[in-house]
C-alpha cells in the first residue's frame, strides 16, 4: 500500500513536469473585420489582448487594416497588457479577388519563444490549380527551441464559403509544395476553413484530399462549435497537422476552441463585438517533456527498488 502510493507520487511528479513544460500554444482566430473601428473600442481591444496573449503564435484572419494602423495599435495593446513577453507580427499582403474586398493574414508571435525563419506567399496562378484561392496562403516557418518539435511550418487559410470544397482540396497541393520547398514534414494547416454545415457537404468530403489523405490529423473534433452565435453550431475553424512526428509532439486532446465569451463572462452581444468566431488552439509539448517523463519513470523505479 505504502510503496504503491509512493510510486503514484513519483509518477505524478513526472506528469506534473510534463504539464508544466507543455505551455506552447498555437492559435488561429478569425477576427471578423478587424480594422480601425475595432481597435478603437477599448473593451474589444482589451478582450483581444487577453485572448491573443494566451498564445505563443496566433494567426489572425479577416484583418482589414486599410491604412496599416490597426495592427500596430493592437501590438501596442498586447505588449502593454502582457509585459512578460514581447509580441511582434509578420503579415501577408492584402489578398482577395477584388480590390473592393481584401484581407490579410497576420501572425502575431512572442519574440522570446519563437522566431520566423522563412516566409512564402503562395502565388495565385499556379499551373494545375489556376486561381484556386481567394486568399492564397501566406506560409511561415517558425523556430521554437523550447518545443519538442523545434521547428514547424504554418499554412493559414480562410476559405471562401461557397468555394470551400475546392479550396480545401487545393490546400493539399500547397502542403506538397511546401514539404518539397523546405524539405520538412512538420507542417500545420490552420484557420477558418468553413469546413462544416452548409459549406462542406457530406457528399463532397470524399473529393477533398486534405480529408482523405493519409498522414493528416484533423485535431479539432467534429461537432465542436467554433462560432459565437448561440443560433449556430458549426466546426468551421480547424487545425490539421501533417506527419506522425508532428502529431506526436502535440499535447493529446489539447486542440479546442477557446470560448472567450464564457471565460470572460461576456454577453453574446459583447462577444460578437469581438468576433463571431472563437479562436481554435493547440498545445505543443515542450522540449523538456521527455526529460521530465524519464525523470518520473526513473524516480518510480528507484522508489520501487528501495522498497523491495
Ligand atoms: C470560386 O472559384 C472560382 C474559380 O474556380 C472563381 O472564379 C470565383 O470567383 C470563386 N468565388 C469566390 C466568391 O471567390
Amino acid at each position: 500500500m505504502k510503496s504503491s502510493s509512493l510510486l503514484l507520487l513519483s509518477f505524478l511528479l513526472g506528469v506534473c513536469g510534463v504539464q508544466g513544460a507543455s505551455s506552447f500554444r498555437i492559435c488561429a482566430f478569425n477576427l471578423h473585420h478587424f480594422g480601425e473601428s475595432k481597435v478603437k473600442k477599448s473593451n474589444v481591444v482589451h478582450t483581444l489582448a487577453r485572448i491573443i496573449t494566451r498564445c505563443d503564435v496566433c494567426l489572425l484572419q479577416e484583418v482589414r487594416d486599410m491604412k496599416g494602423k490597426a495592427v500596430p495599435q493592437l501590438l501596442d495593446h498586447l505588449n502593454r497588457y502582457d509585459p512578460d513577453h514581447e509580441y511582434t507580427s509578420v503579415a501577408s499582403e492584402r489578398l482577395g479577388r477584388s480590390s473592393a474586398y481584401q484581407e490579410q493574414y497576420v501572425f502575431v508571435y512572442r519574440t522570446d519563444t519563437v522566431s520566423v525563419t522563412g516566409q512564402y506567399q503562395y502565388p495565385d496562378d499556379r499551373e494545375g490549380d489556376v486561381d484556386a484561392f481567394s486568399r492564397e496562403p501566406f506560409i511561415v516557418r517558425f523556430k521554437a527551441p523550447k518545443t519538442d518539435i523545434k521547428e514547424f511550418v504554418l499554412i493559414p487559410q480562410h476559405t471562401t464559403p461557397i468555394n470551400t470544397t475546392k479550396e480545401l482540396d487545393a490546400l493539399y497541393d500547397v502542403l506538397q509544395h511546401v514539404r518539397k520547398m523546405w524539405k520538412t514534414e512538420n507542417v500545420m494547416l490552420l484557420g477558418d476553413f468553413n469546413a462544416d454545415c452548409g459549406y462542406l457537404a457530406k457528399k463532397n468530403r470524399k473529393h477533398v484530399r486534405l480529408l482523405t489523405a493519409r498522414n493528416l490529423y484533423w485535431l479539432i473534433p467534429e461537432k465542436t462549435d467554433t462560432t459565437v452565435r448561440s443560433s449556430t453550431s458549426c466546426t468551421y475553424d480547424r487545425i490539421v497537422v501533417h506527419g506522425e512526428r508532428f502529431a506526436r509532439s502535440v499535447v493529446p486532446t489539447s486542440a479546442a476552441p477557446f470560448n472567450f465569451q464564457q471565460a470572460y463572462r461576456l454577453s453574446e452581444d459583447q462577444a460578437l463585438e469581438v468576433s463571431d468566431h472563437y479562436p481554435v488552439e493547440v498545445l505543443l509539448k515542450g522540449a523538456a517533456d521527455r526529460v521530465s517523463l524519464s525523470v518520473g519513470t526513473f524516480l518510480s523505479l528507484f522508489v520501487l527498488k528501495m522498497l523491495t
